[in-house]
Formats: C-alpha cells, sequence, structure tokens
C-alpha cells in the first residue's frame, strides 16, 4: 500500500490552524515564522514557498528574508541576530544548503534556540539526546506522525536508517530509540559494509540518502515499510520543468504492492512542512509561557 501524506500532514494542519486561531485570541497576534532564504537555489525555492503556503492555511504569520547569493558571513549573522531579537518572531528558519562560502553549522548556532523552530541548534539536538522538552526537527518528527497515523507500530521493530545526516539520519535514528519508541535501530551509511544484510533484516527502511533509487524493493524483506526521505531531481525530457522528482527507494507497483510505502512526491515532504507550523506553534506558545495544550 501506499502510505500517502496528504491525508496525515492535512489533519497535522488542521489541528495547528485551530490552535493558532485560539493563540490569536488569547494573545491578539499571530504565531510568526521568520523565513530566511540566501541565493536562489531552485529547488530551495520551492521547499521555501511551500513553507509559506503552509503558514498562510494555518494562519501564521510569515516573514520574508530574501538575501543575495553573495550576502557575507558576517550581514547574515547580524539577520539571524536581529530575528533573535525581534518580540514578534516566535521561528526562525534558514533555508538549507547555504550558498557555498558560509558555514552552516556556524550560521545554525547563531539562532536562538527557543526560535529553533528547525531543531537544528545544538541545544535542541542535545534535548533529544536527553529526551528533555526541546524542539524537535522537522522530517524525523514528520516520520513518526506518519507512522502513527496508519497505525505502524516501532517497539520491538528493526529499523534500517540509509544516511547519517544531522537533518535527518541521526534525530530519527535517537528518536525511535527512546522508551516511547522502543526500536532497535541500525543506522547505515556510505562506509557500511554489507548494508544489504540490514535491510534485508529490517521490518522499517528509512531511506535518507539523497540519490535516486539508491535502494530498490529486492533489497528490503517483501513486506517492509520503506519510509522514502529522498527528494531529487533527474532529468525528464516529458516534462515541462524537464525534470522529474525520484525518491532514494525504488519499486515496481504503483501502488507498492506487499510493501507499505511512502510516495515521493506526496510523501514525508508534505509532513515536514506540517511539522514545521506545528513547532512554529510550539514555539509562539512557550515564548508566551504556556504549552499548546494550555491553548
Ligand atoms: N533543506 C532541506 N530540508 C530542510 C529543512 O528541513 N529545513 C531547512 N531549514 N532547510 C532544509
Amino acid at each position: 500500500m501506499l502510505l500517502s501524506g496528504k491525508e496525515p500532514s492535512q489533519s497535522l494542519k488542521d489541528s495547528v490552524r485551530e490552535k493558532s486561531k485560539l493563540f490569536e485570541q488569547k494573545f491578539s497576534r499571530k504565531p510568526c515564522l521568520a523565513v530566511v532564504f540566501a541565493g536562489n537555489n531552485p529547488a530551495s525555492a520551492v521547499y521555501v514557498r511551500n513553507k509559506k503556503k503552509a503558514c498562510e492555511e494555518c494562519q501564521i504569520d510569515h516573514l520574508d528574508i530574501n538575501l543575495e547569493e553573495d550576502i557575507s558571513r558576517e550581514e547574515l549573522i547580524g539577520k539571524v541576530e536581529e530575528l533573535n531579537r525581534d518580540e514578534k518572531v516566535d521561528g526562525i528558519l534558514v533555508q538549507l544548503p547555504l550558498p557555498k562560502h558560509l558555514n552552516e553549522t556556524e550560521i545554525i548556532s547563531c539562532i536562538a534556540p527557543e526560535k529553533d523552530v528547525d531543531g537544528f541548534t545544538n541545544y535542541n539536538l542535545g534535548c533529544l539526546l536527553s529526551e528533555e522538552k526541546g524542539l524537535v526537527s522537522c522530517t524525523p518528527k514528520g516520520i513518526l506522525y506518519i507512522l502513527d497515523y496508519y497505525g505502524i507500530e516501532t517497539s520491538g521493530k528493526n529499523i534500517c536508517v540509509m544516511g547519517r545526516s544531522r537533518i535527518v539520519g541521526k534525530p530519527i535514528a535517537a528518536l525511535l530509540t527512546q522508551k516511547s519508541r522502543n526500536a532497535t535501530v541500525t543506522l547505515c551509511h556510505s562506509k557500511t559494509e554489507n548494508a544489504e544484510f540490514y535491510l534485508k533484516n529490517a521490518d522499517i527502511v528509512i531511506c535518507a540518502i539523497g540519490k535516486a533509487h539508491a535502494v530498490t524493493e529486492e533489497m528490503v524483506k517483501e513486506d517492509a515499510v520503506v519510509i522514502d526521505v529522498g527528494i531529487n531531481r533527474v532529468p525528464d525530457a516529458s516534462k515541462k520543468s524537464g525534470y522529474a522528482l525520484q525518491g532514494d527507494f525504488c519499486y515496481s507497483r504503483e501502488d507498492g504492492g506487499k510493501l507499505s510505502v511512502t510516495p515521493v512526491p506526496g510523501g514525508v515532504g508534505l509532513m515536514t512542512v506540517a511539522s514545521l507550523m506545528e513547532n512554529t506553534l510550539i514555539s509562539a506558545c512557550r515564548r508566551m509561557g504556556i504549552e499548546v495544550e494550555e491553548l
């Protein structure tokens, strides 16, 4: 079967919208997300547009900060610090990748942890590892939401995570091993020997490599759950844009057959955006001294 992201992301956004309305009634302002986009990476431009559209759906204000490709390190840090101080800004999102001359880790570390709605700062990653209250990065959070939505149990299951990025691979591995999830996780990467062995043993496979069709259906159990995080652009002359989107996972039957697969597009990507909306609301509430549940 296909594990579409459409219904779960809509349900999450609907819930955020209702709570944002309550937030506005209570505090006479909307939650506000600052979206920082430096340069003009075409894929990033699409993601940024989708994030702003989701803000509008969820009654969340967005403050658009578009910066030149050649912005200096000092100017960008100055901008982030200005947003840190800005009382009306609840969340700061710096779209990655940044232009090549900028050090992403350094720029991210300048974001105030309480406004770090991407959950990328060392503080929030530390909260994740120590199972303390913080902001959890959006794609891992979206993956958990989609598993829960379709009633997929993780306790006691073997889960193979492909890819060790700071954005997806490492945080999702940490989340799935928490006491609330109880999975046994193998984190594979480009230097893993015999990845085929771990893949074949996995009840759930999470593909977060960023390479089109790097994992194929022959490599996984016939009834595996496959969460495909990859959104890869491959040349396709039949498309007006000249490219098609492909996931990291390659399967033959359109409906997945015995597999349960998240489609690309229309799967995890939608969940990432919906989780960003939820994080912005969480951050707005905490900045006002309450939790979302108290709205
Ligand atoms: N680039 C690709 N994914 C993401 C994401 O989740 N957040 C940000 N800020 N940039 C990204």
